[in-house]
């Protein structure tokens, strides 16, 4: 049966009706009608070629369920992909369960602890969940939110993303980073253990050797086939990579950060979504956060939050943004990371000894792992001039400031 077989109109009448209750809040009028579905479509989503999952759209007109009128909810469900062999490493690398453990716990969780030390919890960083279901050995999927019906849209990774949408990025990430990290401090929380299914650091690590493992020797030939005398140096070093690193890679994801929190890990353009700026009247006090959404939360961790912030300026932004303005965003970053640790009561500088010098020195770390998961994405460059180009020259940079 394919999954979008099992997508009936009883199925998502019980999927909104069980959203509609959460909504109107906990107990409420238990015996409240569910929804009455009107009608519905699924579309296979537009521009989505990844191997690592099937996506859908749908939507959905329903009537009832606490409101009057007919209305219409859109929605994208994220299944496994129906490919045996992709279906089989989603399922051993529990990329499924990770992520919808992230959508059932970890993300409301985080809201919630930030309605109790704050009042009211800040913009989401994630869609909407509406119905997030793991079941080992078969069907797992995941119900969001389309956010393309709230006005966002992917970053196009040929584009890069502008020095604002890299700020806004990184709000966001700086917010994730400083509520799971007060969590851990102000209640307490052991992460890796209370979020059982976050990705251990030695399976982070046998994962990038194993994707290491297929993507270096990849990207060695296909700079060689360029021919070019100037990158032979490069090329010689990428060569020593492309062996057995697990413990290498056990060292960068390990590294002793005073800071440890929840890292999304896989934070470059393809899995942020933006809303456009309001208009100029609105734009003053809108909050800057709010435009950026965070997808794809498959390889989310415990490590140093620099991790993913030297993942986005590496991968996502043009060569000269990221020569001219990396400095300028590690202290956006900053400034957000101890505004919103402030906010919950947790002092970076005083109680942490944490400094924009240290968060210098674990960004300058970070971008070891960084620039190793770029060069072994030549997948994704190959083909369009531009990201070549940009590989290139991200890749030249690095070794040229022996970061590699
Ligand atoms: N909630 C959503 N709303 C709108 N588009 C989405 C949503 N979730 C995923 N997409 C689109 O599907 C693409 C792949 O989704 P993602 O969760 O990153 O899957 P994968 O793990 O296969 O990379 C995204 O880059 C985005 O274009
Ligand atoms: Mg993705």
């Amino acid at each position: 049966m394919s999954a979008e077989q099992g997508i009936t109109r009883a199925w998502l009448q019980t999927v909104l009706d069980a959203y509609l209750r959460r909504e109107r809040g906990a107990g409420a009028d238990a015996d409240g009608k569910p929804p009455t579905i009107d009608d519905y479509d699924i579309s296979a989503l537009d521009a989505h070629d990844s191997m690592l999952s099937d996506l859908l759209a749908i939507r959905v007109r329903f009537s009832g369920g606490g409101g009057g009128a007919s209305r219409e909810a859109r929605l994208v469900a994220k299944l496994l992909p129906q490919d045996p062999v992709s279906r089989l490493t989603v399922q051993e690398s529990g990329f499924d369960r990770r992520e919808i453990g992230v959508y059932r716990r970890l993300l409301p969780d985080a809201r919630a602890f930030q309605r109790r030390c704050l009042g009211a919890p800040l913009p989401p960083a994630a869609p909407l969940c509406y119905h997030a279901e793991h079941k080992p050995d078969c069907e797992s999927i995941l119900v969001l939110e389309d956010l393309r019906a709230a006005g966002f849209r992917v970053a196009d990774f040929s584009e890069c993303l502008t020095e604002e949408r890299a700020r806004a990025a990184l709000t966001q990430a700086a917010r994730l980073h400083a509520t799971t990290f007060a969590m851990r401090v102000r209640d307490g929380v052991d992460l890796l253990a209370k979020y059982e299914f976050l990705l251990r650091p030695q399976q982070a690590a046998a994962l990038y050797d194993h994707f290491l493992g297929r993507g270096l020797p990849h990207l060695v030939d296909f700079l060689k086939g360029l021919q070019r005398p100037e990158l032979a140096g490069l090329v010689a070093r990428l060569k020593t990579y492309v062996t057995d690193n697990t413990a290498l890679f056990h060292g960068l994801v390990t590294a002793k950060s005073h800071l440890s929190a929840v890292t999304h890990s896989d934070f470059w353009c393809n899995n942020l979504l933006f809303a456009e700026p309001a208009g100029s009247a609105a734009a003053a006090d809108e909050d800057a956060g709010a435009r950026c959404r965070l997808i794809d939360w498959q390889l989310a961790q415990v490590s140093t939050p620099t991790n993913d912030v030297a993942l986005l300026l590496l991968s996502s932004l043009s060569a000269e943004v990221r020569r001219a303005r990396t400095a300028a965003l590690l202290r956006h970053y900053w400034a957000e990371l101890t505004a919103t640790a402030g906010r919950f009561g947790v002092s970076l500088e005083t109680e942490y000894e944490y400094s924009l010098e240290r968060l210098e020195q674990d960004f300058r770390r970070s971008r070891k792992l960084a620039v190793l998961l770029c060069a072994g994405s030549v997948d994704v460059t190959q083909g369009c001039r531009r990201r070549e180009e940009r590989l290139i020259a991200l890749l030249t940079d690095m070794h040229a400031e022996g970061v590699f």
